[in-house]
């Protein structure tokens, strides 16, 4: 029997469909439900919905450029998902790069200080893998240029940073709903925030139109519940066509609101987000138990700034020892290359020439594992003995 392992996944459930469609048939009382679980879940004031993560980002940055128009560079960590940079470049602003420290997912403090100054308008934190990463260092380095924070917990959602929750402990915060993340609704993108100002700046920005239909969604969604089952997954996985897993970079993304049938199934998921976030603990446990001692196999990252909800295992592989990939078991690379390295990509980049040795280590050494629930100890076993090989 084939069977192919996604890097990541959640089950979405015929209940949750139909919630998707009970939602669908509420219309704007679903989106004020899932805004009222966001606002209670990260203890928010105010929150915003869009169609992606990247779309909520361009608002965002739209929105905090109003507060601050004389500032119009965003500095990004230099090895993250290529839709933060799209999002940037989306909203007409530059790019500045800072180095990330491998072992620990947060910034290198003099990068990030040498990448901070008075035009920077925000600095995205990303916490990767589930990983929270140094907040109060980007806090005070982002204090010393006059910028604002924005912390990204797109790949973090439930994860804390001394006790409060990811998400909520910068100026704003960010979520993403796509597949791949800790819960999804096919798509979506969430901003969080306690300031009244950036709330006001972001009701004055134009309203996002447009949005898929009930119908096209529900059909997605039923394709998606069924394709990410590892019987199924083969499937989507050997059509080259639909580019499942590529990092791509492309600022020219829609920016459509998010619908009340995404906003029904994003309730019912946000809801059991605890017990998804145990399980994928669970298995990253194991698997970081039964790899220790295997020689050249690493784990990335690390839980001093709060225990990681494991959104992927992220490890690397020594110098010396071939970087393989097995799709099969969802072992698989993550980001291909650091933001340097798509550079020309990028207008204006500041200091084009700047190195960031982490971020190369990173794109170069790093493979993740599978933490979801389709994981069995049987493919356990295997990801280990296939390390081991
Ligand atoms: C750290 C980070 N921020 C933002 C995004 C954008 O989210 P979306 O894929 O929903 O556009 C992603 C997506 O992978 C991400 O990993």
């Amino acid at each position: 029997m084939l069977r192919a392992l996604p890097p990541v996944g959640l089950p979405m459930t015929i209940s949750d469909l139909r919630a998707g469609l009970a939602s669908a048939r509420d219309g704007e009382g679903a989106i004020a439900a899932f805004s009222a679980d966001l606002r209670r879940t990260f203890g928010v004031e105010h929150v915003a919905l869009a169609s992606s993560g990247r779309a909520a980002l361009s608002m965002l940055l739209r929105g905090l450029h109003l507060l601050h128009p004389d500032r119009d560079v965003v500095a990004l960590p230099a090895y993250t998902s290529f839709s933060v940079p799209s999002a940037v470049v989306n909203a007409g602003f530059r790019v500045a790069l800072y180095d990330l420290d491998p072992w620990t997912l947060s910034p290198v403090p003099e990068s990030l200080a040498r990448a901070v100054d008075h035009r920077t308008l925000a600095v995205v934190l990303c916490h990767l893998f589930g990983y929270p990463a140094d907040l109060d260092l980007v806090r005070q380095v982002a204090a010393t240029g006059g910028a604002f924070v924005i912390d990204d917990a797109a790949q973090a959602m439930g994860g804390e940073f001394r006790g409060k929750p990811v998400g909520s402990c910068g100026d704003a915060g960010l979520f993403s709903l796509s597949r791949g993340k800790n819960i999804n609704a096919l798509d979506g993108g969430i901003i969080v925030t306690r300031r009244d100002d950036l709330a006001a700046a972001l009701e004055s920005l134009p309203r996002l139109e447009g949005g898929e239909g009930t119908t096209r969604l529900f059909f997605k969604a039923l394709f998606l519940s069924a394709l990410i089952r590892p019987r199924l997954y083969w499937l989507p996985r050997s059509l080259p066509f639909l580019r499942i897993g590529a990092s791509l970079y492309d600022p020219r993304f829609s920016r459509e609101p998010f619908t009340p049938f995404q906003a029904g199934i994003a309730r019912r998921m946000l809801a059991r987000l605890p017990e998804v976030t145990a399980g994928r603990r669970g298995v990253a446990r194991d698997l970081l138990q039964r790899l220790s001692g295997i020689p050249g196999v690493q784990s990335a990252g690390s839980a001093i700034h709060g225990e990681s909800v494991c959104l992927r295992l992220p490890v690397m592989i020594s110098q010396g020892r071939p970087v393989t990939e097995n799709p099969l078991l969802g072992v698989v690379r993550s980001y291909p290359a650091p933001l340097c390295a798509i550079a020309p990509l990028l207008p204006h980049l500041v200091d084009g020439s700047g190195r960031y040795p982490g971020a190369e280590l990173l794109a170069g050494r790093l493979l993740t594992l599978p933490t979801h629930q389709f994981v069995t100890p049987g493919d356990r076993t295997r990801i280990v003995a296939f390390l081991k090989k």
